[in-house]
């Protein structure tokens, strides 16, 4: 009996497939690569179909991550949930993550990246602390999104190949990739090696996709909305092209592609080719807290938030003064939460002048918390008497607690802000942060204080004018009711 069902939930369905299995029964198609092609795209009709697929366990799917821990820790969620589903995993990711992996579920399979698990050599980051700002995040990014695509993709290629040997042409070939794992790309741009049949991707961050309804992704800036706002922004993305670090990080993806391969007449921007490459995109967080475009491309799906993962659900352990936050609540204190983030670290940014903003506010309760440092290696560290520090803080249990989060614009961070409906300050740039933060203001969930270091003034003022209207609480807890209708299985699988 033919075997769509499964392969249709993963690969999302487009009417047209509706149309068209009324035209071929399924047995007519040899093989699933046969099959899936047709089939898979815009709208998940797997519900349609109820019996026609063979069963999940038949269908291995190939995930694959950067091996930095903020999105191994989120593609390994995904995983997770695939696996839970009943498909077998192979997840690809570096070395360092074998064990996170490996105990995630019995039936995903750890397969480690080869040459530098897609990371920077020691060199190369001697070099990278030696640099500062754009010039630092640029030579990151070429190492690691341009230089690092051969070692990339002949770790996912090694995979493909074990699973053609094993199922030829009999099975689906479906791989879901982290859509910064850049060496998946070369062969969807006409490289060398097997292509999978389905190739989703799995974007972490904010839309990056070239639009004539928002600004380049990396300016941070809210799209313009009156009459001559397209043209306006379809003049900001020739300068955005134009802007000497895009050339050269564009001009050294394209060279390395066609080293690879992938000859084209024209190549686009990496970040945009990111989210239009895959055949799909599974999109973190929700529709709502995107800017509105009309050009947009087909088949993303949002998936809102993560589950739990199991094993790390065991009491996280607490910091000595925990208690005083219930306390400062009972009394009617609120509470302010400032974190620095994983990459950019240095707590003079944000934590210290928050502190010292604060510091006179005994109707506030601030928790600190430094990610990469103990408080007492932290300089300079003055703990005025409403605050209370730690290195690390378990934010699940803290945020619902939170009246205000003062962050960087991580989008994790945000996304989990807004799943439980805390209103946010934020001020950071690089990656994605800047682009992030203005969704944040433009949603109305927060303040945006723009730059890296917004300084005390622009902080006490920006933590007042949240805390003092509930305008933006208000918004938080709206986006949280849509947060809480996606289910990540569901998406997944296709089954809404
Ligand atoms: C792992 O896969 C096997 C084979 O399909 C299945 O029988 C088993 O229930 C799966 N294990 C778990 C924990 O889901
Ligand atoms: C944006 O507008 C320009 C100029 O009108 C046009 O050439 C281009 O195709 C548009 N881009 C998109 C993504 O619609």
């Amino acid at each position: 009996m033919s075997n769509f069902q499964r392969i249709l939930s993963l690969g999302f369905v487009p009417i047209v497939a509706l149309f068209a299995l009324q035209y071929f029964s399924p047995e007519t198609f040899g093989s699933f690569q046969d099959a899936i092609h047709p089939y898979i795209s815009n709208t998940p009709l797997s519900h349609f179909f109820p019996d026609l697929l063979p069963p999940r366990q038949e269908i291995p799917i190939i995930i694959s991550s950067t091996t930095h821990w903020s999105h191994v820790e989120k593609v390994a969620k995904i995983a997770l949930v695939v696996a839970e589903l009943g498909y077998p995993v192979t997840f690809i990711t570096g070395k360092a993550h074998e064990d996170h992996v490996k105990n995630l579920h019995p039936n995903i399979t750890f397969s480690p990246m080869v040459g530098h698990d897609d990371k920077m050599s020691e060199e190369d980051i001697k070099t990278w602390l030696s640099l500062r700002g754009l010039e630092q995040e640029l030579f990151a990014m070429k190492k690691v999104l341009v230089d690092g695509m051969p070692d990339q993709q002949e770790s996912v290629q090694i995979q493909f190949q074990e699973f053609r040997k094993k199922y030829g042409n009999d099975k689906p070939l479906i791989s879901m990739f982290d859509q910064t794992l850049s060496g998946n790309l070369p062969v969807i741009l006409g490289g060398l090696g097997i292509i999978p049949d389905a190739n989703i991707g799995i974007s972490l961050a904010p839309l990056a996709l070239q639009s004539n309804d928002t600004y380049p992704f990396r300016w941070g800036k809210t799209p313009e909305t009156g009459p001559d706002a397209r043209e306006l922004h379809f003049k900001a993305w020739q300068d955005y092209l134009n802007e000497p670090h895009t050339k050269e990080l564009n001009g050294a993806w394209w060279k390395k592609l066609k080293e690879m391969g992938a000859v084209q007449e024209n190549y686009p921007d990496i970040f945009h080719a990111m989210n239009v490459l895959p055949q799909h995109l599974l999109q973190f967080g929700i529709p709502q807290f995107e800017f509105e475009r009309s050009d947009i491309r087909n088949d993303i799906r949002y998936f809102g938030g993560f589950k739990n993962v199991r094993g790390q659900e065991k009491v996280p352990k607490l910091p000595a003064w925990w208690d005083d936050i219930a306390q400062a609540k009972k009394d009617g204190k609120k509470i302010v939460a400032v974190s620095q983030g994983t990459i950019e670290t240095d707590p003079k940014m944000l934590i210290l002048p928050t502190l010292e903003a604060l510091k006179d506010r005994d109707d506030m309760l601030v928790i600190a918390s430094f990610v990469i440092s103990e408080p007492e290696d932290v300089p300079n560290l003055v703990v005025p008497k409403n605050a209370r520090v730690a290195k690390f803080v378990p934010y699940n249990l803290l945020l619902p607690l939170t009246d205000v989060l003062i962050s960087n614009g991580g989008y994790g961070a945000v996304q989990h802000c807004m799943r439980v409906g805390t209103p946010m300050v934020v001020s950071g740039e690089g990656q994605d942060k800047a682009n992030t933060n203005a969704i944040v203001q433009w949603s109305g969930v927060g303040l945006n204080l723009g730059g890296r270091k917004p300084g005390v003034n622009k902080l006490r003022e920006g933590i007042k004018a949240v805390l003092e209207t509930d305008k933006y609480k208000k918004k938080a807890m709206a986006m949280s009711r849509e947060y809480n209708k996606y289910d990540i299985s569901r998406v997944v699988d296709g089954k809404f």
